[in-house]
This record gives structure tokens, C-alpha cells and sequence, in this order.
């Protein structure tokens, strides 16, 4: 496992702005209010299990209290960009990093990076989920012993369909995704007919190519997390190039 060269920093809670606070309730209360039909039963439950609140933007210590009896996941304040290797180490030793900045009232509906609102609402309330949280673990340990371009290229797929952009069969289709999540436009494509919605097959999800900044053409959804888990299996450390070289192979034929 690489060693962690991240720059770790405090959140300081107390120097959040009253504009700060005001953005992050105008964003939950407008996402809130579609994905109590729209989101996933799991991330409805973990966003009140890790206490998140129209009032104030998060205070990261009070939700790793909260998330740490759960599933021992902690959201720890970074600053500035994290290497792909750093973020998948990170991730496998339970450690999700997180912006603690907050888009300007002018940017409420775009935003290019990742802010707090994207990270903490996005994010981390799956992580209250035990078997998400296993499988966000697995997924790191397996993504930081990738060796070669194409093996990391493939976990950034994986990543990208379930983690950012999932997909859920509950009730109909629901979204757990963390781009899905924080975006009302993206969510909305993603539940409307403009994106194809495919059963989450690993092997397909490995060969399925993407492209980030615009509304995505092709979605996976999942029938639970139980069926996340049981595809990263697959792919545990010692293992992963295997399984992977197969689909490769499938890939180039
Ligand atoms: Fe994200």
C-alpha cells in the first residue's frame, strides 16, 4: 500500500459564512425535496443517520461521530487535488476525501469541481450503509493495486457507474449516485429517456467507456448493494488482474 501524501487540513467550522450556510440550505432544500421520490431509500436514511441539516453546512467531526458507530468511515478535509493513487488508498482504509469549500451564490447550479455540497451531501451518506461502506473499502484496496493504465482506467469506469453515477431498482429507478445525488440535471437525464438504462453487469461495466461534463447516454442500476459487493469480490487485490485480463480480452476480440 503507497503511503498517504495528502494535504490534510483542518475544516474549521466556525469560518463558514452566513452566505455559506445560506447556499448549502437553498441546495439541500431544492435536492431534498425531488429525491425524497428520486433517491435511493439507503442515501434517504444515511443523510439523516450522519445528522445533515437544511440549516447549517456540515460540521465534518460531528458526522464522523455519527458515521464512526456506524461503519467506522470518516470524511477528512483535503485542499487541492489528491492523485488517483493517494484518493483509492484512502478510500481503503475508510478515509473519504473531502472538499470542505462551498460553491459561491452565483454558481449555485454549476459547478466544474467538486465542492462540499457534491463530497458531504453527495457522498458520505451511503457510507453510513454497512455494505456500501464495505464495498467503498474493497473497491480502494482493489483500485490501489492496479499496476497497469488500462486496469485503472477500468476501476475509473467502475467508479464512475456506480459510485458517481448509479443507478437503483427499488420502487421503480432511483438514484444513488453521488453525481446524480448533488445534480438536479443530471439526475433528471438520467431518470428520463434521453439515457439508456442497463442492468449493472460487472464485466460490461469494466469495457463501458465515459465522458465527464456532459449528461450521460448509458447508465447501470443495481438491484441492492449486496450485488456492488459481490462484483468487487471479483475483483480483490491478487486477483483483479486475472478477472480483468479477461475482459480486456473480451474487449479487444
Ligand atoms: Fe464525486
Amino acid at each position: 500500500m503507497t503511503a498517504l501524501t495528502m494535504p490534510l487540513i483542518e475544516q474549521n467550522w466556525k469560518a463558514y459564512t452566513s452566505e455559506d450556510h445560506e447556499v448549502w440550505g437553498l441546495l439541500y432544500a431544492k435536492r431534498m425535496r425531488e429525491l425524497e421520490t428520486t433517491g435511493a431509500r439507503l442515501f434517504l436514511e444515511g443523510a439523516a443517520a450522519i445528522g445533515l441539516d437544511v440549516s447549517h453546512v456540515p460540521d465534518l467531526q460531528d458526522v464522523n461521530f455519527r458515521l464512526g458507530s456506524r461503519t467506522g468511515w470518516q470524511a477528512v478535509p483535503v485542499g487541492g487535488f489528491i492523485p488517483a493513487a493517494d484518493f483509492f488508498t484512502s478510500l481503503s482504509v475508510r478515509r473519504f476525501p473531502t472538499t470542505i469549500i462551498i460553491r459561491a451564490k452565483s454558481q449555485l447550479d454549476y459547478l466544474p469541481e467538486p465542492d462540499i455540497f457534491h463530497d458531504v451531501f453527495g457522498h458520505v451518506p451511503l457510507h453510513a450503509d454497512p455494505v456500501f461502506a464495505d464495498f467503498l473499502q474493497r473497491f480502494g484496496a482493489v483500485a490501489a493495486a492496479a499496476r497497469t493504465e488500462e486496469e485503472t482506467a477500468m476501476m475509473a469506469r467502475l467508479f464512475w457507474f456506480t459510485v458517481e453515477f448509479g443507478l437503483i431498482r427499488e420502487d421503480g429507478v432511483k438514484v444513488y449516485g453521488s453525481g446524480l445525488i448533488s445534480s438536479a440535471s443530471d439526475a433528471a437525464n438520467a431518470l428520463s429517456g434521453n439515457c439508456e438504462q442497463r442492468p449493472f453487469d460487472l464485466d460490461a461495466v469494466l469495457e463501458q467507456p465515459f465522458e465527464i461534463d456532459r449528461l450521460q447516454d448509458v447508465l447501470f442500476v443495481i438491484k441492492s448493494f449486496d450485488q456492488l459487493f459481490a462484483a468487487i469480490e471479483r475483483l480483490r487485490p491478487g486477483r483483479a488482474r486475472a478477472v480483468m485480463a479477461t475482459a480486456a480480452s473480451t474487449m479487444s476480440e
